[in-house]
């Protein structure tokens, strides 16, 4: 059966910057299944060739070098648009006489929402009232992006208009950390060897490091940032996928369902923080000019960064912390899952001369994709002197060719129906769970203070304190880029 995907809000950043470069270079590939259409729909009015000749400029600009005029040509005659507004139902239906001519006989559809969040439930709604999201002529898949609700409640509330409409196997939420390679390899990692498995596990390490570091600030995105915030704009999503995928159990199989019951399993296990522990065991930092940033208040409250402790309360991890902290204007861009290993419980060489380090597994996530093990190695005519050496794993020395951009993945998974990387109603709201009460707390009296930190460095000095509190260390280490 054939292929069409629409994409709603056409005229966004998001589908000239992403959506469309990784259509374009999969087709390139020939990755894309043959004949597959591409719908644009926004309330700018272009016709089809004008849509595609801005389509051509951006894509050129975003795919750089690897842009190609001739497979451009080949791909533009693919591409549709269709002016309206995508909550009224005469425009749908409009839609969907264009569709069924482009289409001429059964196709399977994906339905892209790249628009603002507020318009999720009117759009989904004119779908179901205009037959689109009807699947007798073929399956109807929905890709919603973030943010999914604005806290629990909304959440919920979302999951349940989605759902009214588009049954869950059909819904495709998007984290675009699950379309990175590097997170998907550590599943493969984990899953596809068997030496880290037995040693993955509360007898074996000491604790675990997940840190999504940015260099840049909010920039223009100030009026949106303020609102969410680091929790909401990383941790319910990001760096909690980095958690689950880093402590899941093995699934049987690479299926969709499989895969996503244990990692629910994991948020289920995330042990809840009291107010107390909010209050007392957390860190909110702001940095130094986030105030001046456009739309941003004068007296904004907001965190831009932010470092927790969590548990995960079962067999496996009891009594390991994993400590999650993420912040803009920090010192490098580094996306990293840090596994510190127990100290040798005894030591024979000379600790005078030599300190001996645990080993410690650093997934590095983003940018200088890669594995390190840190390991202890004698320093050769040294007597018995040991350093701390790594055994590196870099992709780019590897494979050949750069890793493709998450979107291309993830693109292809909703376009094939496999849901295995999309973020299923359950695990948003058990997320929604974790992260909720405690930016509750922190927009309550008893809140944390905001430390100030200047960019350029790791967030508020205050993290390190409160690391050493817990008598650990962040790993501050920005990776090598080649
Ligand atoms: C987005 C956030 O989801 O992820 C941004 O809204 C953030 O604030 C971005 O910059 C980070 O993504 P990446 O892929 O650059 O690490």
């Amino acid at each position: 059966m054939s292929h069409t995907i629409v994409i709603f809000g056409a005229s966004g950043d998001l589908t000239s910057r992403k959506l469309i470069p990784a259509l374009y270079l999969l087709f390139k590939k020939k990755r894309l299944p043959e004949g597959t259409r591409i719908v644009g729909m926004s309330r700018t009015e272009f016709s089809h060739d004008a849509w595609r000749d801005e389509l051509k400029k951006s894509t050129e600009k975003f795919t750089e070098k690897k842009f190609d005029a001739d497979a451009w040509n080949d791909f533009a005659p693919n591409v549709y648009y269709h002016p309206g507004d995508l909550t009224e139902l005469e425009d749908l239906k409009k839609l969907k006489k264009l569709l069924e001519e482009v289409e001429g006989g059964p196709a399977e559809r994906v339905y892209y929402l790249s628009t603002a969040p507020r318009l999720y439930t009117a759009a989904i709604d004119q779908l179901g009232e205009s037959g689109l999201a009807n699947q007798e002529e073929g399956a109807r898949r929905i890709v919603l992006e973030k943010p999914f609700g604005y806290d629990l409640g909304t959440a919920e509330k979302l999951n349940k208009d989605v759902n009214r409409v588009f049954p869950e196997k059909q819904v495709y939420r998007i984290d675009h950390y699950l379309g990175k390679e590097t997170v998907q390899n550590l599943l493969v990692m984990r899953f596809a060897n068997s030496i880290f498995e037995p040693l993955w596990n509360r007898n074996y390490i000491d604790h675990v490091q997940i840190t999504v570091a940015e260099e840049v600030v909010v920039g223009r995105r100030g009026g949106y940032y303020d609102q969410a915030g680091v929790l909401r704009d990383m941790f319910q999503n990001h760096l909690l996928q980095l958690l689950m995928v880093t402590a899941m159990e093995a699934p049987v199989r690479f299926d969709a369902d499989m895969v996503r019951d244990e990692k629910v399993k994991v948020l289920q296990a995330v042990r809840p923080m009291s107010a107390d522990e909010i209050a007392n065991e957390t860190l909110r930092g702001q940095y130094a000019g986030y105030r001046k940033e456009e739309g941003v208040p004068k007296d904004s409250q907001t965190e831009t960064f932010a470092a927790l402790r969590l548990w995960v309360d079962n067999w496996r991890w009891n009594g390991v912390p994993f400590y999650l902290r993420s912040g803009k204007g920090m010192s490098c861009r580094t996306t990293q899952i840090v596994i510190q290993y127990n100290q040798p419980p005894h030591t024979l060489f000379d600790q005078k001369k030599s300190f001996i380090d645990a080993c410690r597994l650093v997934m590095q996530i983003q940018p200088a994709e890669g594995i390190q093990l840190q390991i202890q190695t004698k320093v050769p005519d040294s007597g018995i002197m040991t350093r701390t050496s790594a055994l590196d794993f870099r992709f780019c020395k590897e494979f050949q060719g750069e890793m493709p951009d998450a979107y291309q993945r993830l693109l292809l998974d909703a376009i094939q129906g496999d849901a295995s990387l999309f973020a299923r109603s359950d695990e948003v709201e058990l997320a929604w769970g974790i992260i909720d009460p405690i930016i509750k707390t922190w927009r309550s009296d008893a809140a944390p203070t905001l430390h100030t930190y200047e960019t350029g460095y790791w967030g508020p000095n205050e993290s390190n304190d409160w690391m050493e509190e817990h008598g650990r260390q962040w790993f501050d280490v920005c990776p090598i880029l080649h």
